[in-house]
């Protein structure tokens, strides 16, 4: 039984995009992952997509990609990214309904592995694509859901927390951050991000221990696309 995380598939079965255009790593990513997978892992697992699964509009757009990572190995538990657009943050639960048993959607809520409790949200962090205030306006908001997710495990009686963010918990040059400093609060022991893509990007944020914390940058091409192990 082992905890294994890997973000950023950017699935396309029902669209034109293809990721082949940003570097040999991306070529037949989904057979390499689908060929890691079913080495690395068996149906007793968990594996935590953080994030970007897919490149579909809307969940009709999204069927393939879906039942892609729903034919992986073991429980798969999914955290949104940002290209998620077919996963209303408000209507996660609707998901969980209709993929009862076969995917699990981390939003608002969490899930457990061993005596941990796995909860998480998107996060955000400014890149230059918006303004400061808009950038802190979402941050914000992400805050507070992934509070919910904590305060909801916390209920349940779970001390022990892995931290999962679509992405990195830190913006540039920063060392700490409003995920960072929620990640201390609870005692969090790893936090788990995706997101950065391209050698460039890879350091972006906080990697290793950082004040007894581990971090982990699992996003596709980083990890060519071969889950992490975050907990045996
Ligand atoms: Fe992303």
């Amino acid at each position: 039984m082992a905890l294994y995380a890997l973000g950023d598939l950017h699935l396309a079965y029902q669209s034109e995009k293809t990721m082949d255009i940003f570097g040999k790593v991306w070529k037949n990513h989904e057979k390499k992952t689908e060929k890691n997978c079913a080495k690395l892992m068996t149906d007793e697992d968990t594996l935590v997509l953080v994030g970007d699964h897919s490149w579909g509009r809307h969940l009709d757009e999204c069927e393939y990609d879906l039942r892609f990572i729903e034919s992986l190995p073991g429980r798969k538990i999914l955290v949104r990214g940002n290209h998620d657009n077919f996963w209303d943050a408000k209507k996660t639960q609707r998901l969980n309904d209709m993929f009862k048993d076969r995917l699990y959607f981390l939003q608002n809520n969490f899930y457990s592995y061993k005596d941990y409790a796995i909860v998480g949200t998107k996060g955000y962090c400014y890149e230059g694509f918006d303004t400061r205030e808009h950038a802190d306006m979402l941050i914000e908001r992400e805050a507070k859901r992934l509070k919910v997710s904590f305060e909801e495990a916390r209920k349940a009686g779970y001390e022990k927390f892995i931290m999962f963010l679509h992405y990195p918990p830190t913006e540039l040059g920063e060392r700490d951050s409003r995920f960072t400093y929620m990640a201390k609060a609870y005692g969090v022991s790893q936090v788990v991000y995706a997101h950065c893509h391209g050698k460039e990007r890879f350091h972006d944020s906080l990697l290793g221990k950082v004040d007894g914390i581990e971090y982990s940058l699992v996003s596709g091409d980083f990890l060519d696309f071969k889950p992490k192990l975050i907990l045996p």
